[in-house]
């Protein structure tokens, strides 16, 4: 089986069956991850340029340890310590790296749209590893990996996003794939922090009280409140952010039921999560992490494979 297109530029692109493909895919190579030797070798011929023009931790490792994982070549380029600083444009920084021979893109970039711009006018494969306030796709698949991992399917599952909807990528990505894949969503935070029209838009429930949608969800996402895309004050202070949305220790003992806790992190503890939620049993933040190594070998995979 083939993706039905040749770059990963946002989920809103895929279909279900993509979406299942890379998540079969993500589960093959999990198991190959396991083993003593981890890698295979399957893409020595194929050289992919990370370019990242914001800061990453979890998402440009991964990407990396995935390509070395699949035998590819592998080339980092960080905006910062480029000619980018001397005034040289992304189109032509882009195309002066092809001219090196490069057959994939993976690109973040503080600007919504940065990698679908590179698509348009580069010939090689490009994978959006988080665009502005866009989509960040391969963090979404890496959910439904861990999802789909703690309870068995999406089809039908309540999940919440809890927080700053407005200004997350990760937000948007999950609600795409988690309506393609039959799951319920919801959004849940402040009303200034959650799109006004987000309900018809992106059929999606609202609920603007934390103990409420904790109640009705069986996966609750908490998601970090992103003060670096915010450009005016949308709540007093992040200590009345996290007495009113944090996800605590006690507002998870006074639910009937035991939900999972997932976050994309990097986390603000004590924000809009306290640690001993974090660090708990019910919370499989680390195991996102095990599973975007999984899951960007399998989007190159498949990728590659149409090069
Ligand atoms: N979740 C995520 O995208 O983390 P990084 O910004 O560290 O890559």
């Amino acid at each position: 089986m083939q993706l039905s297109t040749k770059h990963l530029l946002g989920i809103k692109d895929l279909t279900p069956s993509d979406i299942s493909l890379i998540l079969s895919t993500a589960t093959q190579f999990k198991e190959v991850l396991q083993r003593s030797v981890k890698k295979v070798p399957s893409l020595r011929d194929v050289t992919i340029v990370n370019l990242f023009y914001e800061n990453s931790t979890r998402t440009r490792i991964s990407f990396e340890l995935a390509e070395k994982r699949l035998g590819a070549d592998a080339i980092n380029f960080s905006a910062s310590a480029s000619s980018v600083s001397k005034g040289e444009t992304l189109l032509d920084t882009v195309n002066n790296i092809l001219s090196m021979k490069v057959d994939m893109v993976v690109m973040r970039h503080s600007a919504s749209g940065a990698p679908h711009f590179l698509a348009k006018h580069i010939p090689a494969a490009i994978i959006n590893a988080g665009d502005g306030i866009n989509e960040h796709p391969t963090q979404a698949l890496l959910d439904a990996l861990s999802i789909q991992e703690r309870l068995g399917s999406l089809e039908g599952k309540k999940v919440v996003l809890v927080g700053d909807i407005m200004h997350s990528r990760v937000a948007l990505s999950n609600i795409y794939l988690l309506n393609k894949m039959g799951a319920q969503v919801m959004v849940a935070g402040p009303p200034t922090l959650i799109p006004k029209y987000i309900a018809e838009a992106l059929h999606v429930k609202v609920e603007y009280n934390i103990k409420k949608a904790l109640e009705w969800c069986d996966v609750a996402n908490v998601l970090r409140i992103q003060l670096e895309r915010q450009n005016q004050v949308l709540f007093s202070s992040l200590r009345e952010y996290n007495l009113a949305y944090g996800v605590t220790r006690k507002l998870l003992d006074g639910l009937k039921k035991e939900i999972v806790i997932m976050h994309p992190g990097p986390i603000n503890r004590g924000v809009e999560i306290t640690s001993d939620v974090a660090d708990s049993k019910q919370s499989v933040i680390l195991n996102q992490v095990e599973n975007g190594v999984a899951i960007r070998m399998a989007v190159i995979y498949l990728l590659a494979s149409k090069i």
